[in-house]
């Protein structure tokens, strides 16, 4: 096994998904709230278009930094959303938001370098710092920072050797927003000590209160992550894009060039489609549905005993404590999938900072079957109480 391989840790939430699935296959129903991926379906108007393209032929390699047009699109998306001027030549249309981490961490991340990163936060980043050769240092954030990094712990934890960090806000696992002010303060920290920031901003547009501000609005010199998998709903056609400064255009050309060449053309277009407005009204409207999800899913668990330290102001996920009913959140975990049929991902996923006190809930089911997961989890809890009292 290469070195870097040997860091690389599995999800184990596949572990939970491979065991539900065995399970449907015996005949058992089981309710998946364990898998970050909106259910709804890739709106109508995109699939029309993707299958006109492909009775054109339209499956060829693209730019490398993508199709000029969906560059163009992306960049009157930031005119509407956040009335901001973006040049196209900045943006790079990649291969899903992950496309997008290769070939930002291809560029900034050397050897020995140490990269800050929240804790609970996204399992990809540190995996992928380490394959670049960097360390990827994990702080400890929790419910009085609402789940983000403050100044105050860049100052304390940003040392010689740290060249940057990476924030997902709103955040999975979390859904927490950072502030306005403190991004601000933590763009402005990382730019005076000459480190780079990454902000994912992969769950912008699933926002329940206000809007997420982009780091784009602080500072030209920043990088920014999204993608067309979460909001957009278009997990499976794997087409993300990243935005760089000015003086990374080239390098990022260069390293798409030899990273993926280009993102798949059918998936470009059915990107270029997504952005329209037919497409965003849809989407809004999912938007709103989400909403309506996550206040079901957040006052049921709380009539159940679980905890939620930070009330989710966006994506699609629950990150509750389960302290009161369990010392091993993985091991409960795999009971509740067992016993009740409910799939949810445990804490550990997500870094070392009490993730055993921790589940992840996704509201990525309808209301009826999250009723119907809290029925069963209900019973499960009962049944397990009465247990342990025997
Ligand atoms: C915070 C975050 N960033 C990035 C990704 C990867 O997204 P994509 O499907 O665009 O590669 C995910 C996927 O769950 C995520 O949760």
């Amino acid at each position: 096994m290469s070195p870097p391989l040997k860091n690389i840790q599995p999800f184990f939430v596949m572990e939970i998904l491979n065991r539900a699935k065995e399970l449907e296959r015996l005949g058992k129903d089981v309710i998946h709230l364990e898998i970050g991926e909106p259910d709804f379906p890739t709106p109508a108007p995109v699939i029309r278009k993707v299958k006109e393209c492909l009775d054109q032929g339209q499956i060829r390699y693209t730019p490398a930094a993508g199709l000029p047009e969906l560059r163009e699109a992306i960049a009157r998306y930031y005119r509407e959303r956040y009335h901001l001027d973006l040049s196209p030549t900045r943006i790079f249309v990649t291969p899903g938001a992950s496309g997008a981490f290769l070939l930002l961490f291809g560029m900034l991340v050397a050897d020995g370098d140490r990269i800050l990163l929240g804790d609970p936060g996204y399992p990809c980043y540190a995996n992928l710092i380490r394959l670049f050769g960097g360390t990827a240092t994990a702080i400890p954030v929790g419910p009085e920072t609402n789940f983000h990094f403050t100044q105050a712990l860049f100052v304390e934890n940003w040392t010689h050797d740290t060249r940057g960090a990476i924030l997902a806000s709103p955040s999975n696992p979390t859904g927490t927003i950072v502030s306005r002010e403190t991004l601000a303060d933590l763009l402005r920290f990382s730019e005076r000590r000459g480190g780079f920031f990454i902000a994912d901003e992969i769950y912008h547009g699933l926002e329940y209160a206000a809007h997420s501000p982009t780091a784009l609005e602080f500072t030209d010199e920043v990088f920014v992550v999204n993608s067309f998998s979460k909001y957009f709903g278009m997990t499976g056609w794997r087409v993300g894009w990243a935005v760089v400064p000015d003086t990374f255009v080239e390098h990022a050309e260069r390293m798409a060039q030899n990273l993926f060449i280009s993102a798949p053309l059918p998936s470009q277009q059915a990107a270029l489609a997504a952005l329209s407005q037919e497409c965003r009204e849809e989407l809004d409207q999912r938007c709103r549905s989400f909403a309506e999800r996550r206040d079901f899913l957040v006052a049921g668990l709380i009539q159940l005993g679980f905890a939620v330290p930070a009330l989710p102001q966006g994506a699609f996920y629950v990150y509750a404590e389960c302290s009161a009913f369990t010392v091993d959140s993985s091991e409960f975990a795999k009971r509740i999938l067992e016993q009740a049929g409910v799939a949810i991902t445990p804490g550990k996923d997500f870094g070392a900072h009490h993730p055993e006190r921790y589940l992840r809930f996704s509201f990525t089911a309808t209301i009826p079957r999250m009723g119907e997961a809290l029925t069963r989890l209900q019973t499960f809890l009962a049944q397990d109480r009465s247990a342990r009292a025997r």
